[in-house]
């Protein structure tokens, strides 16, 4: 029983202790229930992320293997994560197909979005102004819709945000989701985007605004490359918290005229002068989307008539 239970894991990359996952040895093709692993994803934090078809409806699929958890005791995330998406409804994030039972383990199935994350994209180059705007614009279209589901979602950063082949921008990974209004659960999260309201023990409730926070940390970056907090090359988490709450972002007003200020006031430590929600934020890059769009001689391209993604791609490669 161990050994067959060893070859499995062998051929399914994984090494086990016990009947737990633990760290996957290589991303050979095998399989997690009914599904056929085309390729692992990543694999850090809880959990680990496949690329897996699903033979039954011939399509291809994501599963999200949560460690350390147990079919009597759930896994936190997991269930955050399925009840998220569940609903959302695939409007602004993955659609949730099932949560399933593998050995001792569940994972959460749920549809492949074909594209790229904004990490990805960002890889070899910072991106234009114009694309810019354009992206965070429909990531907090995106995000619109997880609070108006009285949700905020409290990891939003470059590797949670795809822009699908077609142009759509979505927001992944929901482990950490919670209630609006509720004060934090866990005190998890990537310190680098993270709201300085987060990172002070006993701070009050949570609301959209932390994640506010997150997307212009995200704006941030997309036009120079770091974070706002890290321009020091392998910060420790404790530094770029204490920075977080403590000191205004590096050379924000470099960052030219269309995108200072709104990323001042989405990255600003009073909550009041930070834009209140995606709505207010999504008027002022429509704003400054138009007056580039005039002093360019350009069109209006808000309607997204040309794929983002291609944008993107055509101007980062
Ligand atoms: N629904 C999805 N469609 C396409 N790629 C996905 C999807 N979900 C996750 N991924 C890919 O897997 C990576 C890790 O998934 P994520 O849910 O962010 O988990 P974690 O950050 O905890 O590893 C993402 O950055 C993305 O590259
Ligand atoms: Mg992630």
């Amino acid at each position: 029983m161990k050994e067959r239970m060893q070859s499995h894991s062998a051929r399914l990359g994984l090494t086990t202790t016990g009947e737990d996952f633990e760290i996957p040895a290589s991303s050979g093709f095998s399989r997690i229930g009914s599904y056929e692993v085309e390729r692992m994803l990543s694999c850090h934090g809880q959990g680990i992320v496949f690329l897996a078809r699903d033979p039954m409806m011939k399509r291809k699929v994501i599963l999200k293997v949560y460690r350390g958890n147990d079919t009597v005791r759930p896994n936190r995330r997991l269930v955050n994560e399925a009840r998220a998406l569940a609903r959302l409804g695939g409007r602004s994030s993955p659609l949730g197909f099932a949560v399933e039972h593998f050995r001792k383990s569940e994972f959460l199935v749920m549809e492949y979005l074909e594209g790229r994350t904004l990490r990805e994209l960002l890889r070899s180059s910072v991106a234009p102004v114009r694309i810019a705007m354009q992206v965070v614009l429909q990531a907090a279209q995106a995000l619109a819709f997880v609070h108006q589901a009285e949700l905020v979602h409290l990891d939003i950063k470059p590797s949670n945000i795809i822009v699908t082949h077609k142009g759509v921008v979505k927001i992944i990974d929901f482990g950490l989701v919670q209630a609006i209004g509720k004060v934090q659960t866990a005190f998890s999260g990537t310190p680098a985007y993270m709201a300085p309201e987060r990172l002070v023990a006993g701070s009050g409730p949570v609301d959209q605004r932390a994640d506010i926070f997150s997307l212009g940390a995200v704006l941030y970056e997309m036009l120079t490359g770091n974070a706002p907090f890290s321009t020091v090359i392998n910060r420790r988490s404790r530094e770029l918290g204490w920075d977080s709450i403590n000191v205004a972002p590096n050379d924000i007003e470099k960052l030219g005229s269309y995108c200072s200020e709104i990323c001042s006031r989405c990255l600003s430590k009073d909550l009041s002068r930070r834009y209140q929600s995606t709505a207010e934020l999504e008027r002022a890059l429509k704003r400054m989307i138009a007056k580039y769009d005039v002093e360019h001689r350009r069109k209006s391209m808000i309607a997204p008539s040309r794929s983002i993604a291609d944008m993107l791609l055509s101007a980062l490669t």
